[in-house]
């Protein structure tokens, strides 16, 4: 079975190779969501009169069996059949004729694949949700261990003030609180169901009922113009990756914290043998390559973002092909967050603080403000107190 809109003439097969590029790999992941998509859009057409009872349950058994079999790793797509959608419609018109041939009424591959991607962030969000709070509970792990422990603080990357463990580890717990909000809001922003609103203009003649499949979708609202629908493909994505990014960023600071309170000379922060790699020519090397890694990821999410941003630049409204390739760019951007948040959990948990190096990494001129003010407290102006302090100093 060859594709869903073919009609006589012979596409010339490089540019077939061309446009489908990596799609049909990436669609593996989009099966299952396509199907839960396609399941809610077999009931619309039962209550429609379109399919019969017997057909609908045809439909979705068949339904079920390739998401099962997508689970399993057994329901691949080949180049040749270029995406899911078009996988599974072959699929169904394979097992059940005439049946299976019914399934495309009222829909198009245009509002399938922003159905299927939606029902797939909301998975991929609570997910990242979940470990950044995973993330969050690591570092609280450290605050119950060694929260009273004085460490410095820096300002230019130089010794300012003293501060402590609770207050350092606090400042990343309190910025991923902000991260999670940020998560519950794009969850809330893209909770809307596209389905219905076919290539980009709706659905002449035949009377849908949206309000069921959003219902029967969970998704909480419907999106209502169909060429917004459209449009919101890659402004979501951007969206979304700019919330992954930020959580990134704050990684991108607690890893560089870590890596330098860890240093050789300082040795505050302990890192377990057991996570960290060693040089191929110096002998004594034990390098904190997971925490590079980690701090690195956030130019590469962050330029996955640029990429989401830039590519639906100055297309007109409705659908492009170019939104293809939103996909690989959103797909990178969950798996880069997802591994990273949980890297630095497991790591982040098991990490040292060594009490008597940060007791003598604390020296005396980190309290000069601290003095200064206790001589305000006294009367003397703060000008004047802060000169005498730097002379003591
Ligand atoms: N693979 C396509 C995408 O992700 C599916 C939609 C195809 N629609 C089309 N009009 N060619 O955009």
């Amino acid at each position: 079975m060859g594709k869903l809109w073919e009609k006589g003439f012979k596409v010339d097969k490089d540019v077939i190779s061309f446009t489908v590029g990596k799609d049909y790999m990436l669609d593996e992941r989009l099966v299952k969501y396509d199907c839960l998509s396609s399941i809610a859009h077999t009931e619309m057409l039962n209550k429609m009169g379109i399919l019969t009872d017997k057909e609908r349950n045809a439909i979705v058994k068949v339904l079920k069996e390739i998401i099962k079999l997508s689970e399993e790793g057994k329901f691949k797509i080949l180049p040749d059949e270029e995406d899911c959608h078009t996988k599974i419609e072959n699929y169904l018109t394979k097992k059940l004729g005439k049946t299976g041939e019914k399934i495309h009424t009222a829909r198009s591959r245009n509002d399938q694949v922003v159905t299927a991607l939606r029902l797939y962030y909301k998975d991929e969000l609570s997910e990242v949700k979940k470990l950044t709070e995973n993330l969050s509970d690591a570092l609280k792990f450290l605050v119950d261990r060694y929260g009273d422990t004085k460490i410095p603080g820096f300002t230019h990357t130089r010794k300012a003030m003293v501060t402590d463990v609770n207050t350092w580890s606090n400042c990343f717990i309190e910025s991923l609180s902000d991260d999670i909000e940020m998560i519950n809001a794009v969850i809330h922003l893209i909770d809307q169901s596209p389905l219905g609103t076919g290539a980009g203009f709706g659905i002449p003649v035949l009377k849908i009922d949206r309000k069921l499949t959003q219902r029967l979708l969970h998704f909480k609202r419907i999106q209502n113009d169909p060429i917004y629908v459209q449009n919101s493909r890659g402004k979501f994505e951007g969206e979304i990756a700019s919330t992954l990014s930020m959580i990134l960023f704050d990684i991108n600071k607690l890893a560089s914290d870590i890596i330098i309170l860890s240093e050789d000379d300082i040795k505050i922060i302990i890192i377990p043998d057991k996570f960290t790699t060693g040089s191929s020519m110096m002998p004594q090397k034990k390098n904190p390559d997971v925490f590079e890694i980690a701090r690195a990821n956030y130019a590469k999410v962050l330029s996955l973002e640029m990429r989401l941003k830039t590519l639906p630049m100055n297309l007109i409204s409705g659908y492009h092909r170019d939104l293809q390739l939103t996909k690989e760019a959103i797909f990178e951007a969950f798996d880069i967050t997802k591994s990273t948040l949980r890297i630095m959990s497991k790591v982040v948990r098991e990490l040292k603080v060594n009490r008597k190096n940060a007791e003598k990494f604390v020296t005396k001129e980190l309290f000069a403000t601290q003095k200064a003010y206790e001589l305000v407290e006294k009367g003397i102006p703060f000008r004047e107190a802060y000169k005498i302090v730097s002379k003591e100093i």
